[in-house]
């Protein structure tokens, strides 16, 4: 709808995860690396986690063009299933023209596939997206696929993508094997604030000649201090801003911009955003709860009560207070 406005070959902020749009920032650039050299050296399990829209399908689908050409993949998205409804999904992701049956027969049919892939030096690799919803039961299952081995040889690659969470379902006492042959595991933080900018920059380079310097760099802090760098809401941020300025007929996207589409999104955030909204534009640029998750938003007990020294856990997810306090001293020196 603005492209023309604004002189773009299509829309720079999508939320697919479209490989041409690839930032190859340092840590998605490690995970992708990891992932290739899983696959290739057939290493035991790999776990990539990070939160929502952090990059992991996106790294995920980079992986899969960069594979050889003797590589055969098994991608799994639906997460919520049975046992069974497992290995049906795999023999069918395989494309095996599998006869229905009992699990164990199933299972018997995947073996004798994996072994004749194998037979012909076809490297085959499983990889579960949205794993943190597989059920304990599914997991074990998962485990006794990796024990799908030849004399010499593992049959099968086993990769699981998942929220946080999910590292915290396999810390499950009942998973400790699955556990043990963990090779690689994987977080994908949000961007740092410098990558954040970057990233911005390289969108726009993709799909403008001249259009780079669009968002003012208060706009770029102040959509880091937002997104914490997480890669979905940055783009979706930055797609309501430049939809805002081409209502308006601006072509400068400036913290006011940003200050408002913020402010209009995502209700589920209205305390934490209203908050920030309360504050000036240079102090939201600084504000997060910990250097390590940047979780403001999501902080259960508000970083604001904080800031009074009680002795209380800032951020649910790495309750960390007196990193928090830090923070919050730099943030009062500004
Ligand atoms: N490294 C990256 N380069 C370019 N775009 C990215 C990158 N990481 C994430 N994105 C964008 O953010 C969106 C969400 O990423 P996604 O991979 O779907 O996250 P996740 O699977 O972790 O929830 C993607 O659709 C893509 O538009
Ligand atoms: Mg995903």
């Amino acid at each position: 709808m603005y492209e023309k406005f604004y002189g773009f070959s299509e829309k720079p902020f999508n939320t697919t995860p479209d490989s041409k749009f690839f930032y190859p920032s340092a840590k998605h650039t490690e995970a992708l690396n990891s992932l290739i050299y899983a696959i290739n050296e057939k290493k035991g399990f790999v776990v990539i986690t990070g939160e929502i829209g952090a990059g992991k399908t996106t790294v995920c689908r980079a992986t899969l063009n960069k594979l050889e050409p003797n590589t055969k993949v098994a991608l799994i998205t639906n997460t919520n299933l049975t046992c069974k409804e497992l290995i049906a999904q795999i023999l069918e992701e395989f494309e095996v023209d599998y006869r229905p049956g009992t699990k164990q027969k199933l299972l018997s049919q995947l073996n004798h596939y994996l072994i004749r892939q194998l037979a012909a030096d076809i490297n085959l690799v499983l990889i579960i997206d949205e794993a943190q919803n597989l059920s304990s039961k599914v997991l074990e299952e998962v485990r006794m696929l990796s024990n799908l081995e030849t004399e010499k040889e593992k049959l099968i690659q086993i990769i699981l993508l998942g929220q946080p969470q999910l590292k915290a379902k396999l810390q499950n006492p009942k998973l400790e094997q699955f556990q043990q042959r963990i090779s690689v595991y994987y977080h994908i933080p949000g961007l740092t604030k410098e990558e954040t900018k970057d990233y911005i920059f390289h969108r726009l380079k993709l799909v403008s000649s001249n259009g780079v310097d669009i968002f003012s760099p208060k706009a770029m802090d102040m959509i880091y201090a937002y997104s914490r760098g997480i890669p979905r809401l940055i783009n979706l941020v930055c797609d309501s801003a430049l939809l805002s300025g081409y209502v308006y007929e601006i072509s400068k996207i400036t913290e006011k911009i940003i200050h408002e589409v913020i402010s209009e999104r995502d209700l589920t955030l209205s305390s934490a955003t209203s908050e920030l909204r309360a504050m000036s534009s240079e102090l939201i640029a600084e504000l997060y709860c910990c250097s390590d998750c940047q979780h403001y938003l999501n902080c259960e007990t508000k970083w604001l009560r904080g800031t009074k020294g009680e002795p209380q856990l800032c951020c649910p997810k790495c309750q960390d207070y007196q990193r928090c306090i830090d923070n919050v001293k730099k943030v009062k020196l500004n």
